[in-house]
């Protein structure tokens, strides 16, 4: 163990200590809380089975499991520890693929030597730890779910992926007997050590520590935002690592509205049987957003304020008309949504101000959702544009709309004059196109490389169209929109 009173006076006092287990050893130390637990792992620990490949989160080959304890068990994530602060690893345990070693091949490192599925090797370890990872999800989680989703954030410039995929199919045969970490161990996939992590991780959890002090310069939340923004500074700077304040996740409905605490992930909201609720498709929305091991990660809040004018669920949030809720100390207040963004990450918000959790407002009866994102790739790519609308009809009549736009403005935009065209109006294709000049003079995109101005103007009427066409087919059709050649 790393004990802080083996470290000299200064590093002692400089930062809070982070206890975690690293794979079977117990750790604390006093590094800078925003150090890459990438770094951490090949300069400190010198464990370089976890390789450095884009430093962007975009090609897996760093990938770690992160098990949090979550009652008697422990949930284990993988995600990119190239884009994760060593300060959230507190009370948490660490695997990387030095961790999944015993004494024979695990069932997941056989199936690629089975498959042929590694050549230069670069990224099999990153890969081996995401399909172990999928053997210890639980059953529910697997739901509609396969190994081959979990290589969704891996990259091979080698195999050609065939053989990949068909080593996680056998990982996937293999899942099929193996439920929970006392049949795993038993059935040799996993290392003995696991079955004693959740004791270890409940006595950590015990160890009072003291949280950072004063005001920080940055607040860090998944973190898969601001790496890519201020990777030099945050290590020269105060952070603050908002997952080391209780109450900032989960999600429950109360009072008409869903309660998301601002440090839930893509994941979590996306899974959560009350999201699903709410937003009955949102597990097909989710799978065009990042990779599994991103939005382990990426958190709700962190999409709100990185106010980027793509940002996917802001887009979702901003049709909902969502209000957010901020704290900064004592002091509380709710704002919508919808006048949050005053300029090009210009925010109707204080530095000192958290959002702590935002409160969707739980549809009316007959309230219809839609999403919509056009990319250069379907999957794991930032959108050109995005759009997502909210929709009520009464005898075919708007009696309630919400339309957001996003990629066509310097902020993720709340279409106000299209909806307020569209109300108390009967769907139709006449009365969609009459939508279209109105549209068309509340955005202002510009041209970048995700497309032309131009393209983006055509793609917002083409996504309109997509939003009334899919909620409405018995009302309106795609070829109603277009001349026959
Ligand atoms: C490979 C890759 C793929 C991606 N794909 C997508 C995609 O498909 N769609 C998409 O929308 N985004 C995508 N992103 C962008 C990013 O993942 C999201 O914007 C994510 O929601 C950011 O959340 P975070 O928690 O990681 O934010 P962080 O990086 O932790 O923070 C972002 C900013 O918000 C501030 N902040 C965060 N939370 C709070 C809070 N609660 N209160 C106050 N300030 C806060 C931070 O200080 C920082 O300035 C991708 C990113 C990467 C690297
Ligand atoms: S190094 Fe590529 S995802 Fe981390
Ligand atoms: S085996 Fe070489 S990158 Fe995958």
């Amino acid at each position: 163990m790393n004990c802080p009173l083996q470290m000299g006076y200064k590093e002692y006092h400089m930062h809070p200590e982070i206890h975690f287990l690293l794979n079977d050893r117990e750790m604390c130390v006093s590094e800078h809380p925003a150090m890459l637990v990438l770094d951490y792992l090949r300069n400190r620990e010198r464990l370089m089975g976890t390789k450095e490949g884009c430093r962007e989160g975009d090609c897996g080959a760093c990938a770690v499991l992160v098990g949090e304890l979550s009652g008697e068990r422990v949930v284990y994530k993988s995600v990119t520890s190239c884009l994760t602060p060593l300060g959230v690893l507190h009370g948490k345990h660490l695997v990387t693929i030095e961790g999944l070693n015993m004494p024979h091949l695990s069932p997941v490192q056989q199936a690629i030597v089975d498959e042929g599925a590694t050549q230069c090797g670069f990224c099999t370890p990153g890969i081996v730890v995401s399909l172990t990872g999928y053997l210890m999800e639980d059953h529910r989680a697997l739901m509609g779910d396969g190994a081959k989703k979990h290589l969704s954030g891996h990259l091979c410039r080698c195999t050609g992926y065939r053989s990949i995929k068909q080593a996680a199919d056998q990982v996937e045969k293999a899942a099929d007997n193996n439920r929970g970490m006392g049949l795993l161990v038993a059935s040799k996939m996993l290392p003995g050590y696991f079955l004693e992590i959740p004791a270890r991780l409940r006595r950590i959890s015990e160890i009072n520590v003291s949280n950072e002090e004063g005001s920080p310069d940055f607040f860090i939340a998944g973190g898969t935002d601001i790496y890519l923004q201020k990777d030099d500074l945050l290590t020269e700077s105060r952070v603050g690592i908002l997952s080391r304040r209780p109450g900032m996740k989960g999600i429950r409905r109360k009072d008409g509205y869903l309660y998301v605490g601002a440090l839930t992930t893509f994941e979590e909201f996306a899974r959560h049987t009350e999201t699903i609720k709410v937003i009955p498709h949102i597990g097909e929305y989710i799978s065009q957003i990042a990779s599994l091991q991103m939005r382990n990660r990426a958190t709700v809040g962190g999409n709100i304020i990185n106010a980027s004018p793509i940002g996917d669920i802001t887009i979702l949030l901003l049709a909902l008309e969502s209000l957010l809720v901020f704290k900064d100390g004592e002091k509380s207040r709710t704002a919508p949504i919808t006048s949050f963004y005053k300029g090009y990450k210009q925010l109707d918000k204080t530095p000192s101000e958290i959002l702590w959790e935002i409160l969707i407002p739980e549809p009316a009866s007959g309230v219809l959702i839609n999403f919509e994102k056009v990319s250069k790739r379907k999957f794991l790519d930032v959108a050109s544009v995005n759009s997502a609308m909210r929709v009520r009809c009464e005898d075919g009549v708007i009696r309630e709309i919400g339309l957001a736009m996003g990629g066509v403005a310097p902020v993720p935009l709340f279409l106000k004059a299209t909806c307020q065209y569209f109300l108390g109006k009967q769907v139709s294709r006449e009365v969609i196109e009459g939508a279209f000049p109105i549209l068309q003079n509340e955005i202002s995109p510009i041209g970048d490389i995700r497309g032309s101005a131009d393209y983006k103007r055509l793609l917002a009427r083409q996504l309109c169209i997509a939003h009334f066409t899919k909620i409405f087919p018995e009302r309106v059709k795609v070829r109603d929109f277009y001349e026959p050649c």
